[in-house]
């Protein structure tokens, strides 16, 4: 079996990151995550001026920004998930111009359930594991149970960015979901269960269609 090409699809707090790091364990794939890569640079100058100014507010980074850093990771990548790529319908197309998709998985999560993730997560600085404050607790507060690394909150994870982050995702990224099940291709996952029972629905799916 060739190295599945998976893309995972979700609002801000679904839990693409949390499955994704799953998916990587299971199949031995990258995770190629446009939020990471730029969180890494942040205070990168680019002719539309840093990824912080956009992400901070909640907004888009521009397009060129990000088509290129995908590119190069996917060149790069024996098998992947990708998470938080395409966010509109430019994306999606250009995505399509430089790669196959074997899966594409959707969690569906509803609102107020996502602004609850989002304010409550801490993630570690060294190895980014993600705990939760309720959901997921670490054993011991503010250190990662994985690496024993320092937990932080994300800048863009208060409540009034969180918010923002949802309606700019619903305003882009809705029309990206309604495109692939217009395809026929979407797996429809409910992302509102424990972690753990959502990811027994997407192994099942990427290595039912990985083949
Ligand atoms: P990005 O980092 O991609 O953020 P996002 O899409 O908003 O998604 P999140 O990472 O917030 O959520 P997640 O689904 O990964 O949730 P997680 O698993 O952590 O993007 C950040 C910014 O970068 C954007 O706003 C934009 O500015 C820019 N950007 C990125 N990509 C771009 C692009 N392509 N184009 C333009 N700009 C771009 O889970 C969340 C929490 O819930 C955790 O605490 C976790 O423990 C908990 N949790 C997870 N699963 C469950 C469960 N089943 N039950 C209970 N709790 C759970
Ligand atoms: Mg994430």
């Amino acid at each position: 079996m060739s190295n599945p090409h998976v893309l995972l699809l979700g609002a801000p707090g679904a839990g693409k990151g949390t499955q994704s790091r799953r998916l990587v364990d299971e199949f031995g794939i990258e995770h190629v995550t446009t939020g990471d890569a730029l969180r890494e640079n942040k205070q990168m100058e680019t002719e539309y001026g840093t990824p912080a100014e956009y992400m901070d507010a909640g907004e888009l980074v521009p397009d060129p920004v990000v088509n290129e850093i995908v590119k190069v990771a996917l060149e790069e990548a024996d098998g992947y998930v990708l998470d938080g790529y395409p966010r509109n319908e430019s994306q999606t197309e250009y995505l399509d111009s430089i790669t196959d998709l074997d899966v594409v998985l959707y969690l569906d999560v509803a609102e107020d359930e996502l602004v609850r993730r989002l304010t409550g997560r801490r993630v570690c600085d060294d190895c980014g594991a993600t705990f939760h404050v309720e959901f997921d607790q670490p054993e011991e507060e503010g250190v990662c149970d994985e690496c024993g690394g320092d937990l932080y909150q994300r800048e863009d994870d208060t409540e009034e960015t969180a918010r923002e982050r949802i309606s700019v995702y619903e305003e882009n990224t809705t029309p990206v979901v309604e495109y692939f099940r217009d395809q026929g291709v979407l797996v429809e996952v409910d992302g509102e269960r424990t972690p753990d029972e959502v990811w027994t629905d997407v192994r099942d799916a990427v290595a039912e269609r990985a083949d």
